[in-house]
């Protein structure tokens, strides 16, 4: 059976922002979006979604006093309780509240992990999910050793059973075109590069932060980098994973079409193309080879 998921990233929820802040972000509509998005992606019937974070606007960026922090966590827990699938998420450097830079509220509301936990979320796939901002820290995150070996344990058990890995993190791995090598990827990029190089049970990642989407091949696994739904181009992904392993992403807008029209007024038409993409980046079908590889091996046992 195929597996249906929609990925959401950088929702950004203000319950009240005084400005909309930097390009692409149209953080004034924030609740207007929320409100769209629950039976956008419920429409489409998925069988769980995932959220590589910044639900909030916690951190040091955006000027959150903590009564508007508590706020967001009960508007968002709330809105996220009307999907009728099961939405997985991790922390984004923006889901601390924006005074201590703790995590600790939001992990409890979100029943996100303290480091790295691991669940079956359809046959033969995995989600791994990992925390990597420590107490304190904003910006980029970090591959501690302790991530590491967690993943490898992950990787070995589901060589074992046949499964594949999903990884959601906040953060990209891999730079981006153009980019220094650090821009928004996640510190100690190398280390978890070369462990994704021998972990062959991780077909695919997911990621946001940069607020742009790509879709790309590195080594034998592909990562998934998902644009901010506050902003242009305003939307989420719906994935398709075929048992063969063919990965199919459609990208859906918002049916807002005045935001949209806004959102794309907001930035140039080339910092509007950078956040949005090249078509593949959105809508694309690519071969996720370890999972092919994966089905291989069951097919030959069965
Ligand atoms: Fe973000
Ligand atoms: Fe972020």
């Amino acid at each position: 059976m195929p597996v249906r998921f929609v990925v959401l990233a950088d929702t950004h929820y203000h319950p009240s922002a005084p400005r909309d802040f930097a390009p692409p972000k149209l953080l004034t509509r924030g609740p207007e979006i929320l409100a769209a998005t629950i039976p956008a992606v419920n429409a489409l019937k998925p069988d769980f979604i995932l959220h590589a974070g910044d639900l909030l606007c916690g951190g040091s960026s955006f000027e959150l006093s903590q009564e508007q922090y508590a706020q967001s966590l009960q508007d968002v827990s709330r809105a996220y309780a009307g999907f009728t699938a099961p939405v997985h998420c991790v922390a984004g450097n923006h889901d601390c509240d924006a005074q201590q830079y703790r995590y600790t509220d939001f992990a409890r509301t979100f029943d996100t992990p303290d480091v790295l936990d691991v669940m079956d979320v359809a046959p033969g796939v995995r989600l791994v999910r990992v925390h990597i901002y420590s107490h304190g820290e904003a910006g980029d995150g970090t591959w501690t050793d302790a991530l590491d070996a967690g993943l490898r344990a992950a990787d070995s058990r589901a060589r074992d059973d046949g499964a594949v890995l999903f990884l959601l993190l906040h953060n990209w791995i891999h730079p981006g075109v153009g980019d220094s090598p650090t821009k928004g990827v996640i510190g100690n990029a190398h280390v978890l590069q070369a462990t994704l190089a021998e972990c062959p049970t991780v077909a695919a990642t997911f990621s946001g932060h940069h607020h742009a989407n790509r879709i790309r091949l590195f080594r034998d696994y592909v990562c998934i980098d998902t644009a901010c739904l506050i902003g242009y181009p305003l939307g989420f992904r719906e994935m398709t994973l075929a048992e063969d392993g063919w990965l199919t992403s459609t990208w859906h807008t918002l049916d807002l079409p005045s935001l949209f029209a806004l959102s794309a007024q907001l930035d140039t038409p080339e910092h509007n193309h950078h956040w949005a993409g090249e078509f593949g980046d959105r809508d694309n079908i690519v071969l996720l080879p370890r999972a092919a590889s994966a089905g291989d091996n069951k097919r030959r046992r069965s």
